[in-house]
């Protein structure tokens, strides 16, 4: 197998950032080029000191996400989240997208959901805390929506070298 790249992200307001993504076929769960897409994903969000990259954030309008979790690099392909907690919580979120920026936004503090792995086995998660907020922010991605859409107090930071 190829070794990892370190991919250009796409910042905003790029039109790819508000594309609607699609899921992806069974055919392309066994495809090497998509195999490589979330290795170069995953390091592309490691470089970046990422916890979490969506596919329209380096172009590909696929419903694929990566989270740096407490266990590795966690694929989530064809993300639905099917539960979401009635408590709510905001808290500060940036993007590596809209560099330089953060606000505060205000979702569920727990979620379920199922995806497939990239393995392409078909799971269930459930999360909560700062996963539950990282997966909800990377699968707004996936329809076009970026956090400084939700967010409240919108700071922006000063910066020539970050
Ligand atoms: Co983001």
């Amino acid at each position: 197998m190829a070794k990892a790249k370190t991919l250009t992200i796409i910042t905003y307001p790029a039109a790819t950032l508000r594309q609607k993504s699609r899921p992806l076929k069974e055919a392309e769960l066994i495809d090497a080029e998509i195999d490589q897409l979330i290795l170069d994903m995953a390091q592309t969000m490691k470089v970046k000191d990422g916890v979490g990259l969506a596919a329209p954030q380096v172009g590909k309008n696929l419903r694929l996400i990566v989270i740096n979790h407490e266990n590795g690099t966690l694929a989530l392909i064809n993300p639905q989240i099917n539960w979401r907690s009635l408590l709510k919580r905001w808290e500060e979120e940036g993007c590596l997208s809209v560099p330089n920026c953060y606000g505060e936004v205000k979702r569920p503090k727990a979620i379920r959901l199922t995806f497939i792995d990239s393995a392409g086995q078909r799971k269930n998660l459930k999360a909560k805390g700062l996963l539950a907020r990282v997966i909800q922010h990377e699968i707004d991605h996936l329809d076009g929506v970026l956090f400084i859409d939700k967010a409240r107090r919108i700071k922006k930071i000063n910066s020539a070298d970050n």
